[in-house]
């Protein structure tokens, strides 16, 4: 993997750009600051999820419109952090809005189904191509159920996940994640690290870890454990290292090999799903698995999750043979606003995120260009990355040897210049709304400018 070659020039002068900007974004952030001496006092190191606690300082937010979001020292932002993927509707989206306000005084729990769950399993299963659906709260239930419903549908223990790959925090999925390079063994047989603690090794040990776009190597797992395994679990485009998209015929290779060994695939489209198309990966990639997650985008900001499968994959679940529940499945809530974000996303709503991922896109590649910056551009749907890479990134271990100081200027710049990107501005995305506009999208490529001019001067 040819990197970008960072000189001793290039280094010194992103140590000066990220202590300027980080001077100019502390200024800024008074009131959040108040805010999170004052949260130290009641919540768990300030925040209300540990990924919310980022450098330089946690930001605290006021309130959303539109494409637009606020913090508590009255900046407006143009919102591509998206809420970590979800904001594909943008703030108070009139539809959703009105779901939830329709829906509110009606009832919001009765842990019995409400109508809106039919249209909603009905609509998902156009769109996937799978019949079957059930509900759930987050992307860390619907891909637990994945993990739980591949071992109870094969009967076996072994699940293979790729290496570098985050599918929420239940304790199978959290082995070889965000991990160091020196915990991840050799790339020939890659390790399967823990990826935090309070993990059991017992359980830890039962999820195998794979390359992203190797095929050989999940043969070689099945050689190693033949009828032991129970199934594979991927995003079909990795997006918690940038974009990573897989290489063509990899998913269908996949699938061939997990079903010659009796084993299952399952898609976790819990961040491609509605952001790369109305279909997710699975229909703009062709590969339909057995078994699919999503949660994030098709709340439309409502906390939500659901699984869908084929018929004899999740006719485990119907039988009795595996229990997918909770008390909040189905919420009438979350239903309700599952619905207005289906309906909302036609092929008109895809068309304006194509025009404005173009902007972008074409707009950092002209800078990319002009001012040599090691970079490039991976942008699919409404997400998008610029990955300070001159070459393509196949696999975590080449995503690892990023420098990861032109990310965090590049993520200062933008957030100065008033445009929101998610806090880990090395692993994650960009997200445009449906509400985003050209000038929206406008902004982005100005603030890179800014960062490239800067960086060159
Ligand atoms: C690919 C993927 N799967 C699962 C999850 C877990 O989703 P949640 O945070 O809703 O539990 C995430 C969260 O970022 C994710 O990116």
């Amino acid at each position: 993997m040819a990197q970008a070659t960072v000189t001793d020039r290039d280094t010194a002068r992103l140590a000066e750009l990220i202590e300027e900007q980080q001077e100019i974004f502390l200024a800024r952030q008074t009131k959040s600051a108040e805010m999170l001496a004052r949260a130290k006092k009641s919540l768990a190191g300030g925040g209300t999820s540990s990924w919310q606690i980022a450098r330089p300082q946690m930001i605290w937010v006021s309130h959303g419109s539109g494409s637009k979001v606020y913090d508590v020292d009255g900046m407006e932002y143009v919102d591509m952090h998206g809420g970590y993927g979800v904001s594909l509707m943008g703030h108070g989206h009139p539809a959703v809005v009105k779901a939830i306000n329709d829906r509110g005084p009606l009832g919001t729990h009765f842990a019995q189904p409400t109508e809106d769950a039919i249209w909603c399993g009905e609509e998902l299963a156009r769109r996937w191509g799978l019949p079957l659906w059930r509900f759930g709260n987050s992307g860390t239930e619907a891909t637990m159920d994945a993990f739980h419903l591949m071992r109870a549908h094969t009967g076996r223990d072994y699940v293979i996940k790729i290496e570098g790959c985050y599918h929420g925090h239940h304790d199978s999925a959290m082995v070889s994640v965000a991990n160091d390079e020196d915990e991840i063994g050799p790339a020939d047989h890659p390790a399967q690290p823990a990826a935090g603690t309070g993990l059991p090794k017992a359980i830890t040990d039962l999820t195998l870890i794979a390359p992203f776009n190797d095929l050989d190597y999940i043969e070689r797992l099945f050689a190693d454990h033949e009828g032991q395994i129970a199934g594979m679990i991927l995003e079909p485009i990795m997006m918690n290292a940038g974009i990573i998209p897989p290489d063509d015929g990899y998913l269908q290779g996949l699938k061939d090999i997990l079903h010659r060994h009796g084993a299952l695939l399952a898609f976790d489209e819990v961040k491609t799903g509605l952001t790369v198309g109305p279909g997710g990966a699975t229909k703009a990639l062709g590969v339909t698995p057995d078994i699919v997650c999503l949660a994030k985008a098709i709340g439309g900001g409502v906390p939500c999750g659901a699984i869908g499968g084929t018929a004899e994959v999740m006719n485990t679940i119907a039988e009795g043979g595996y229990d997918q529940v909770g008390t909040f499945n189905g919420n009438p809530l979350t239903m309700a606003a599952v619905k207005a974000t289906l309906e909302t996303l036609d092929d008109a709503a895809y068309e304006h995120i194509d025009k404005l991922r173009k902007i972008a896109v074409d707009g950092i590649e002209k800078l990319i260009a002009e001012y040599d910056i090691p970079a490039h551009v991976v942008a699919v749907g409404a997400k998008g990355a610029v990955t300070f890479s001159t070459e393509p990134v196949r696999d975590y271990r080449g995503f690892l040897k990023i420098d990861d100081r032109f990310s965090n200027a590049h993520w200062l710049f933008q957030h100065n210049g008033g445009v929101f990107l998610p806090p880990w501005g090395k692993a994650e995305q960009w997200l445009f709304s449906v509400q985003h506009t050209e000038d929206d999208a406008q902004r982005l490529v100005d603030n890179f400018e800014s960062m490239a001019r800067a960086f060159r001067a």
